[in-house]
């Protein structure tokens, strides 16, 4: 139970990357076959008939090009194990025979690592005083009654050992006063809270049904009380503690969690007994939230577990809602470049499904089965389907119903970050309301430039600079090696940071370019300046990079990155380089220009405003022209 009890000394992990190799350590999970310079097989981390899963000798890492799973030895063993990164230090350092002597923590450490345990082990102590008394005390009668009333069975109930709090304001208090457990400690746990006007404490839990939350580690970090009638509040919950916060759990993913991953696919319902009543019909691969909306930890959790979410929703309303704000949250945060995707139907994605009038989860799944919900969740549509099948629902296809369609589309479609999607999803928004593409993109490119800053929430002026990428006055290489990589900032900020980790030489010309000033992607740009911080001269510089990188995230894109193979040459290189920069300034001007632009329109200087215009013109024509040049070169 001593969770990252020790630190690994930094040559002890040198020595143990010296030692391994990841061929060998893959090949006991997964067959491989030489393949060119690598290594496939089939994913583990996904179900594929096709291997897509490659694993490099030269770079130690691996990348499944199907699911975007990727790291280095250590992180494959996190991942296909569950270990920590202690731990799978230690496996390898076993199997290796490199002995790894521990190291004492300091006191601050072990005070902190200490009271998580103490907590942990409180509540799991509280879950089994509710179960018990929920099971065989005669107070627990009314709640059994209740529960049974609800159809939720005895296995339910073992399985997602709920339990009962009985009334009073001390039965807690009282079990835990026996163990000699201080009531400073409970309150620090949120189970119990001091009295207002005098000494001592009281339970926080009395007369409900109790519902305990886990991590994905199977550690027992708060609880949610339902009251057994009509009477409010109707759920009372955990406060945050240092082991509860609610943003980053999700209640039922200790035992959804593996059915994620064999299915590839997650439920994220609203409710308790929601999860409750699907998994009791089989459909255990559902969580739900905690009474907060879906959050970008949410989303980077269960991309852990399952590349399709399908969020359930009673109402078109609450569904509109939370498309929206994981439109805006994807958008924004960049949650996971995996995620960038969403918008693909055909690729793992995020769906909405809204259940008809009147059903939740629960009584949907209890009145009609799991078949018509599994049926259901098949036909749920993407998020900016959704989204479009809404607004031409609400305003109709009259004129000014597409006018309103259109403008609340524009925000949606120009959030969408990889290019290919947002064109194919304006094909379609064009083609059923009947109107010319160029009409749509036009306003879409309004809204883009706006998008990067605020995220689409924010209402974005009309008229911001247009995107010279879009013109494609250059060429990026390398279309469509894989989904995965390409799902995150454009092709060409990946192509330079893909260049920068294959290719250390160019290292010195990015920074006197400084080219990372020019990118859009946050995340792209974090990780390029993560790169030149490296060690150029490494060895092993990629699985180097994942072993410091302070994120899965980031570990998996480096691990996408490195393993497109490409011959980088020095010359090749200077002029992607170039043109790029060269492009990032011209972004850069016409930015300028556009706010000159729009100073000139609000101080009503028309002479000004005209030369203003004639220059963008310029700068159109002269960006048409590279392009048809650049089409000529091909
Ligand atoms: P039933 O009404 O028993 O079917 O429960 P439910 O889980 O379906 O509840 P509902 O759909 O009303 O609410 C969904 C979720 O929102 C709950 O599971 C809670 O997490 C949260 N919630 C609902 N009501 C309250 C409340 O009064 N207080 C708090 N803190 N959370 C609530
Ligand atoms: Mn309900």
């Amino acid at each position: 139970m001593l969770l990252l009890a020790v630190f690994i000394p930094e040559e002890k992990i040198s020595e143990i990357k010296n030692a391994a190799d990841i061929v060998d350590v893959v090949s006991e999970a997964v067959l491989l076959k030489k393949a060119g310079k690598n290594h496939v097989g089939l994913c583990p981390f996904h179900s594929e008939k096709t291997p897509s899963f490659t694993v490099s000798p030269d770079k130690q890492i691996f990348y499944c090009f199907g699911c975007g799973t990727g790291g280095n030895i250590f992180s494959f063993l996190m991942k296909q194990q569950g270990l920590s990164f202690p731990e799978a230090v230690r496996a390898l350092g076993k199997r290796y025979g490199i002995d790894i002597p521990d190291r004492p923590l300091s006191p601050e450490q072990k005070k902190k690592i200490s009271e998580r345990e103490k907590l942990f082990d409180i509540n799991r102590r509280t879950m089994e005083f509710y179960h018990q008394a929920l099971k065989s005390s005669a107070a627990g009668q009314v709640a059994r009654s209740y529960l049974q009333k609800r159809g939720i069975s005895q296995k339910t109930i073992d399985d997602f050992k709920l339990g009962y709090a009985q009334q009073g304001w001390d039965n807690l208090l009282n079990h835990f006063s026996k163990k000699r457990i201080s009531p400073v400690l409970l309150e620090k746990s949120g189970l119990v809270l001091p009295k207002k006007n005098k000494a001592g404490y009281y339970d926080r839990f009395r007369d409900r049904i109790m519902f305990p939350i886990f991590d994905a580690s199977l550690q027992v970090v708060g609880f949610g009380g339902r009251v057994l009638d009509d009477s409010l509040p109707k759920y009372l919950n955990s406060p945050e503690t240092p082991v509860y916060n609610k943003r980053r759990s999700l209640y039922g993913i200790q035992r959804a969690k593996d059915k994620c991953r064999s299915a590839g696919s997650v439920f994220i319902v609203e409710g308790y007994l929601d999860v409750i009543a699907l998994h009791q019909h089989g459909v255990e691969n559902s969580v739900a939230t905690l009474g907060t909306a879906l959050t970008p930890d949410h989303v980077r959790l269960l991309t852990r577990f399952a590349g399709r979410m399908v969020l359930v929703y009673d109402s078109d309303d609450a569904g509109i809602r939370s498309a929206r704000r994981c439109i805006d949250t994807f958008w924004k945060e960049h949650v996971d470049f995996r995620r960038q995707d969403v918008y693909r139907e055909e690729n793992a994605d995020t769906h909405i499904l809204v259940l008809p009038a009147g059903h939740d989860p629960d009584s949907f799944i209890f009145e009609k089965g799991p078949d018509l919900f599994m049926e259901a969740a098949s036909r749920a549509p993407g998020i900016i389907t959704f989204l479009m099948n809404c607004a031409i629902e609400k305003y109709g296809l009259s004129t000014q119903g597409k006018v309103n369609i259109l403008k609340e589309m524009q925000a949606p479609l120009a959030a969408i970050n990889d290019r290919v999607a947002q064109g194919l999803y304006i094909q379609k928004l064009a083609e059923r309301l009947g109107i010319a593409e160029n009409a749509i993109l036009e306003r879409v490119s309004e809204v883009a430039a706006h998008i990067t800053k605020r995220g689409f929430a924010a209402d974005a002026p009309a008229a911001a600079a247009d995107s010279l990428y879009r013109s494609g006055s250059v060429k990026p290489a390398s279309e469509g090696q894989h989904s995965q990589t390409e799902a995150i900032g454009n092709r060409f900020e990946r192509q330079i940071v893909a260049m920068m980790l294959q290719f250390a030489d160019i290292l010195p010309e990015v920074v006197k370019l400084n080219a990372l000033s020019y990118f859009e992607n946050k995340t792209l740009k974090n990780l390029g300046e993560y790169i030149l911080k490296s060690d150029p001269t490494s060895v092993d510089r990629v699985s180097e990079l994942m072993s410091r990188a302070d994120s899965d995230q980031k570990q998996t894109l480096i691990a996408s990155l490195s393993m497109v193979d490409e011959s980088w040459n020095m010359k090749g290189c200077l002029r992607l380089l170039g043109k790029f920069v060269e492009n990032g300034q011209k972004m850069r001007d016409s930015g300028v220009l556009e706010e000159q632009i729009k100073a000139a329109e609000q101080s009503n200087d028309h002479d000004l405003l005209l030369k203003l215009l004639n220059q963008k013109q310029k700068m159109a024509e002269r960006s048409e022209k590279q392009k048809s040049a650049a089409l000529t070169e091909k």
